[in-house]
């Protein structure tokens, strides 16, 4: 079946996402299909904008924050076998924070390319579909293509749905900066890595499903020391799967460290605060919005942290079209 061309040009913004349970590892199956459920927030600000078009040309014409992008390409081939799409495409994306440094830029970038070619294909597919097709280009994308509080269960093709809209639990997240540079193993390579070789990879399977549990209760009563509970436990379960890999996977610098016991030494005292932690050495920090002048100006104090940006929840996809 062949799609009709309606537009010319398609222009997404999506926001990256943070999980706060995380998919960690893949199903020995096609299809990038996650071996762990997640469920995240999206990050009102921290946003992709891609341009998508037509191209020319024989080639996708690609540029990645001006530089070409072999994983685009391959998505683009993936979308025009499965849609039986001839011409080939011109993508122009760019992050608003640095890209491939634990901050989530696949999982916005791989949204906005699913959300944007389904509009510029006029393929018409529902957010579930479109959701299945950014996770092929990247696992946490599934997520991106909502706002507010997503979930994504494994399943035959696993898709994200929503949990509850960013207005239902505003919270303020912080996102602490503590390296520049693009991290020298990507979550691809380190997740597999966690599945070979760590013993404790099995454990964080089988305990997965338990922490997800506890998150949704905590999320549906709006208790922000259980979701502060179980959001770290899983994250520092997923780290010790990394750090165990052989040879290892090292993300933290020491500024990632002192992030955390401040965190904790605030939440000590008396003010609502977590952490959570990608593939990188970026700490996010949630809490509620009264506290985010305390929290922020506290973390801004620690010898090593480069910058912070301060977001909310939120993070609903924009589109506009020519
Ligand atoms: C630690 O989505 O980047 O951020 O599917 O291989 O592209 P691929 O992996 P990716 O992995 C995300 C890992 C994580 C946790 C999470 O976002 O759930």
């Amino acid at each position: 079946m062949s799609k009709t061309q309606g537009k010319t040009s398609v222009t997404v913004s999506t926001a990256a996402n943070i999980a706060l349970i995380k998919y960690w590892g893949k199903l020995e199956r096609d299809g990038n299909q996650p071996a762990t459920a997640s469920l995240s927030i999206g990050l009102e600000d921290l946003r992709t904008t891609t341009t998508l078009a037509f191209s020319n040309s024989d080639s996708h014409e690609v540029e990645l924050e001006g530089q070409p992008s072999s994983r685009i390409n391959h998505f683009l081939d993936q979308v025009r076998v499965e849609f039986e799409i001839k011409p080939c495409f011109k993508v122009v994306s760019n992050n608003n924070f640095p890209t491939g440094t634990g901050l989530a830029s696949s999982a916005s970038g791989f949204a906005a390319l699913a959300l944007g070619l389904n509009e510029l294909l006029d393929l018409r597919l529902s957010r579930q579909v479109i959701s299945q097709l950014a996770r092929k280009g990247s696992g946490s994308a599934a997520r991106s293509v909502y706002g507010g509080f997503v979930e994504v269960i494994p399943s035959d093709d696993a898709m994200a749905v929503r949990v509850l809209s960013a207005d239902e639990w505003p919270l303020s997240v912080i996102v602490v900066i503590n390296n520049q540079q693009p991290k020298e193993v990507g979550s691809t390579e380190a997740m597999q890595r966690s599945a070979t070789t760590s013993p404790y990879y099995r454990d964080w399977v089988k305990t997965h499903t338990a922490d997800m549990e506890e998150a949704k209760l905590a999320i549906a009563d709006r208790d922000f020391e259980k979701l502060a509970d179980i959001s770290e436990h899983n994250c520092l379960k997923m780290h010790g799967t990394i750090m165990t890999t052989r040879p290892p996977v090292l993300y933290w610098l020491p500024a990632t460290i002192a992030v955390m016991h401040t965190v904790q030494t605030l939440r000590a005292a008396g003010t609502p605060a977590f952490f959570t932690i990608d593939a990188g050495a970026q700490v996010k920090v949630i809490c509620p919005p009264a506290c985010a002048d305390t929290v922020e100006d506290r973390i801004r104090e620690i010898e090593g942290v480069l910058n912070t940006i301060r977001t909310e929840v939120g993070g609903e996809p924009r589109l506009s079209s020519e």
